[in-house]
């Protein structure tokens, strides 16, 4: 039985975003590198598991070994690490160019190694591998339709996850995704602090606010309250 919202388990989460994410969508997490982005996309991966879903994991950065080391210590993901398929990939040129929608689809099937139907959750860590092998906005954005496409067809809910530049603009990512969840530092009086943004979320209203979390022993743990800016330059007039 699949539950209506695609879940994290991360409850309070999961109520900003109003349940879960939209099933047969697209989604995003963006943010630095070292942020939170695998940790909390393991969550969501694991969160399907544990609901008795067909969960895909593609990773480009990690290999079995470290991906097994890293994550399977979760206290989240210890029961299910296994019922993931877990595929580790290299995104090379010479399987893509010149791309069409056929090496896409004959790419994605092969790395699957299973029918598109039978799968409820896909998780691409990191898009951004896809996006420097292309090395052209315009080919990236084809690219990352034709797999929006697919998974609309085969009733899948993706998370992209992507590492945001440290400087400049963002891919094009964020426009073909329902939802956008960014993950930041950022500068408070005693230092820094982890917090993240729902940038967008198709069909819920979602708070606007910074939110506090931590990443501890037991993964991405959300904070009580909200983080706002200490100074503004507009305020209410009425008369
Ligand atoms: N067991 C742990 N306890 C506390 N912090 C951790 C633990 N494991 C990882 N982290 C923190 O998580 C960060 C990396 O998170 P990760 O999701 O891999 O980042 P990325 O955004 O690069 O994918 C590390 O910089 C580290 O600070
Ligand atoms: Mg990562």
């Amino acid at each position: 039985m699949v539950e209506n919202h695609a879940k994290f388990g991360i409850q309070k989460l999961d109520d900003y975003l109003g349940g879960g994410l939209n099933r047969h969508s697209e989604n995003l997490i963006i943010g630095r590198s070292g942020i939170g982005k695998t940790i909390l996309a393991a969550h969501w991966a694991a969160e399907g598991a544990r609901n008795g879903e067909t969960v895909v994991y593609l990773s480009t950065t990690m290999n079995k070994n470290v991906a097994k080391n890293y994550l399977k210590r979760f206290p989240f993901m210890e029961d299910v690490y296994e019922k993931i398929h877990w595929r580790f990939i290299r995104v090379d040129p010479k399987f893509l160019l010149p791309l069409t929608r056929e090496k896409i689809v004959e790419g994605l099937k092969f790395t699957f190694g299973m029918d598109g139907e039978d799968i409820d959750r896909v998780v691409f860590d990191s898009c951004t591998d896809l996006e420097k092998t292309l090395a052209d906005p315009v080919l990236y954005r084809r690219a990352i339709t034709y797999m929006a496409d697919l998974s609309y067809e085969y009733g899948i809910t993706s998370l992209w996850v992507e590492e945001a530049p440290m400087k400049g603009e963002w891919s094009d990512t964020k426009n073909i995704t329902e939802s956008v969840i960014f993950l930041d530092l950022l500068r408070v009086s005693e230092g820094y602090t982890r917090a993240l943004r729902i940038l967008k979320k198709y069909g819920s209203k979602i708070p606007l606010e910074w939110i506090p979390y931590d990443i501890t022993e037991n993964g991405i743990e959300i904070k009580d309250g909200f983080l706002v800016r200490r100074e503004y330059e507009y305020e209410f007039k009425c008369d």
